[in-house]
């Protein structure tokens, strides 16, 4: 990214958004853009009907370069184990519950050519402000465990996680996850159709410290 890193703005998304989202989408998610499983322009006009507050971007240069999508969401029991699916209950969030208690993070994206300059953390603390905002108790999500694929002949995903967690992996998304505070629950398998991660994900938990019961 040549120029000023604090000019990048994150705002709501807009239904004018949706062209350079989904432009977005195949740059950051190429091989899952082949099988045609990113968002179209259908599901982001969704997202933005049923829940307006929990879709944001990041903008540059009038360029936009980040985005990322949410919905809130009830699991009982409450480290239930899950697929993309059937937590977002489709492409269109069909799930979103606006008096669950957990904003589901279903997903985040960062344009190849302006990763590594904190636009997806500012995403993120767009994210967390809103979880307090709403009161929610939590964001959680199910983190692609990208470079499994590289590991996978001699180590479980756990193992792999260990190693994520301990600095001798480098991985580019639980590492983003954990640098912005998000706790490892557990593993699960089958979660997206994804041949990098081998479709496992971690469960990734962060709680909000404001948080206040309602009774
Ligand atoms: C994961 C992703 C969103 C991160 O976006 P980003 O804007 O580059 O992230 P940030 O600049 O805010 O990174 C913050 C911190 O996360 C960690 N991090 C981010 N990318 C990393 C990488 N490739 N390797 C190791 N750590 C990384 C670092 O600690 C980084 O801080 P630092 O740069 O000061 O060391 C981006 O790589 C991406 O779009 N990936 C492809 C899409 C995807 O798979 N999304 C996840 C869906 S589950």
């Amino acid at each position: 990214m040549a120029g000023d890193k604090t000019k990048v703005k994150i705002r709501n998304t807009t239904f004018e958004d949706i062209p350079n989202i989904v432009e977005l989408q195949k740059v950051s998610f190429p091989l899952m853009a082949v099988e045609g499983a990113i968002w179209k322009p259908r599901n982001l006009e969704s997202h933005l009907r049923v829940f307006p507050e929990g879709q944001f971007c990041a903008e540059y240069d009038g360029k936009i370069v980040g985005s990322i999508s949410s919905l809130i969401v009830q699991l009982e029991p409450e480290y239930k184990e899950h697929t993309w699916m059937e937590v977002c209950g489709g492409p269109n969030f069909e799930n979103h519950d606006p008096k669950g208690d957990s904003l589901y993070a279903a997903d985040v994206s960062t344009h190849p050519d302006n990763r590594r300059y904190g636009i997806a953390t500012k995403l993120y603390d767009a994210r967390k402000n809103l979880c307090i905002k709403l009161n929610l108790r939590r964001i959680i999500a199910g983190g692609r465990l990208f470079n499994y694929c590289d590991f996978a002949q001699k180590i479980s995903p756990e193992e792999y996680v260990k190693k994520v967690i301990s600095d001798e992996i480098k991985e580019p998304v639980l590492c983003f996850q954990i640098k912005n505070g998000f706790k490892f629950i557990k593993i699960l398998p089958n979660y997206l159709k994804d041949s990098r991660s081998l479709n496992y994900a971690t469960f990734i938990e962060l709680t909000n410290p404001h948080y206040r019961q309602v009774t």
